[in-house]
């Protein structure tokens, strides 16, 4: 852990790699793996920041993640008892965190299992015609999918009511099989279409979800802390109350990389959380969508983010606009985090570094240097390596993986940067 002293500029590129960060002591749990979610983190990363805080004399009496994704923090807090509060922008994402972190007993989920297959047994057509459904869905699914998708949402629907924690639990199952029961081609990170796919029986897949996702609640069963708080919320809105913290651990978004609501559109279109999925794009940090005032926020950017922005204006004019959108945003969360901690309180990132049209984009080290703009007092990086995506740093122009070195470069090491108030 390199100590970063009164913002001095250091190439965090030379940072040596902590091993102390790059795997976990124990094995991940399954309920880590009820839904996908994309730059899901590892949920060691948890387990390794608390012992950090341990050792450096902070006790959280409460942990926040102002992006909390899929619950991953938030369900490591409950396992070791510390009261949590999450946010995420994505509804899809508080979906899953809430399945994630709530007490469910086993044999009410298998007995609403049980009634819930049944119903989808009994019903012979949804009341939802294809003919007249969302276009979008209709590019995703063929009539017959379209049919069973919509009489097992109606099965879950009508067996457990709106608003019960139940409900969240079989949504989140639901969510999670709309991907293989679609024509999405898997293994890709662009939503396209896979022509020589034969999507997964409906009720099959179903079944198959729910085995998994109850016996994976059944395993982490022993946790029943309670103290769980998860908004759908933009962390940067004037009117979203935020507790106060001692520790905030998080992973932001990135820019040039995901579009996190092109990601979610089955799931978004489904669930009835929006009628076109481009409206989730809203608000996120790092949607390349924003339509913001260039000439305001090119004077907000610090030094780094002024950098890369001309840079970029050289060699790719039409990302500039949207990469100085999310640096300014970016600046603003760390405002942000510095407000929610409580004296002493320490705020931790886990971020990654990339290059776009052979522009190095340093989001750790604007990272840093808007953390000690903000107010932080101290700030210490290091380095990760990722483990899973070492196999091939590369992707080819559809988002696959590949061996070819000129494909796009995706890294294979992150940074982690700890801010203390
Ligand atoms: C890198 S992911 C976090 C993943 C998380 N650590 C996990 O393990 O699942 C970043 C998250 O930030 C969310 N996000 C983007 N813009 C946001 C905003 N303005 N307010 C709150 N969340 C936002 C995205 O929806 C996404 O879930």
């Amino acid at each position: 852990m390199i100590e970063i002293k009164n913002n001095k500029k250091i190439d965090l590129e030379s940072i040596p790699i902590d091993p102390f960060w790059n795997i976990g002591d124990e094995k991940e749990l399954r309920i880590h793996r009820i839904h996908a979610y994309p730059a899901k983190f590892p949920s060691f990363i948890t387990t390794k920041a608390l012992k950090y805080a341990q050792d450096e004399g902070v006790k959280p009496n409460r942990i926040a993640d102002i992006f909390c994704g899929c619950g991953t923090v938030a369900f490591e807090a409950k396992r070791n008892n510390i009261p949590f509060w999450g946010c995420d922008i994505n509804p899809v994402a508080t979906l899953i965190a809430k399945a994630k972190s709530n007490n469910y007993q086993t044999w009410r989920l298998l007995l609403y299992f049980e009634q819930i297959i049944e119903a989808f047994q009994n019903s012979k057509k949804s009341q939802y015609c294809y003919g007249e459904s969302n276009e979008r869905i209709k590019y995703w699914y063929s009539k017959k999918q379209f049919n069973d998708l919509s009489r097992l949402k109606e099965a879950i629907e009508d067996t457990i009511p709106n608003g019960s924690k139940y409900n969240t639990f079989f949504l989140c199952a639901y969510s999670n099989i709309l991907k293989p029961t679609s024509r999405w081609l898997t293994k890709s990170i662009k939503p396209q279409v896979d022509p020589n796919k034969h999507p997964a029986k409906v009720i099959d897949r179903f079944k198959e979800q729910c085995y998994f996702s109850i016996t994976s609640n059944e395993e982490s069963d022993a946790v029943h802390a309670s103290g769980v708080k998860i908004v759908k919320a933009n962390i940067l809105s004037s009117k979203l109350k935020m507790p106060k913290v001692d520790m905030i651990i998080t992973s932001p978004p990135y820019v040039t990389s995901y579009e996190y609501a092109d990601l979610h559109q089955l799931s978004l279109l489904w669930l009835g959380f929006v009628d076109d999925f481009r409206v989730q794009r809203t608000g996120s940090i790092g949607s390349l969508y924003h339509d913001s005032d260039f000439e305001k926020n090119k004077k907000r950017l610090n030094n780094i983010g002024n950098k890369i922005l001309n840079e970029l204006l050289e060699a790719h004019p039409s990302k500039a606009k949207s990469v100085a959108k999310y640096y300014v945003d970016m600046q603003n969360v760390s405002k942000t985090c510095y407000k929610m901690l409580n004296k002493n309180g320490m705020s931790l990132f886990v971020i990654g570094n990339t290059e776009f049209a052979g522009v190095r984009i340093d989001n750790a080290g604007h990272l840093v240097e808007s953390l000690f703009d903000a107010g932080f007092k101290k700030v210490n990086v290091t380095k990760r390596k990722i483990s899973k995506k070492i196999l091939t740093p590369y992707r080819d122009n559809n988002g696959r993986f590949t061996t070819d070195s000129q494909g796009r470069k995706i890294y294979s090491e992150e940074f982690i940067v700890i801010g203390r108030k």
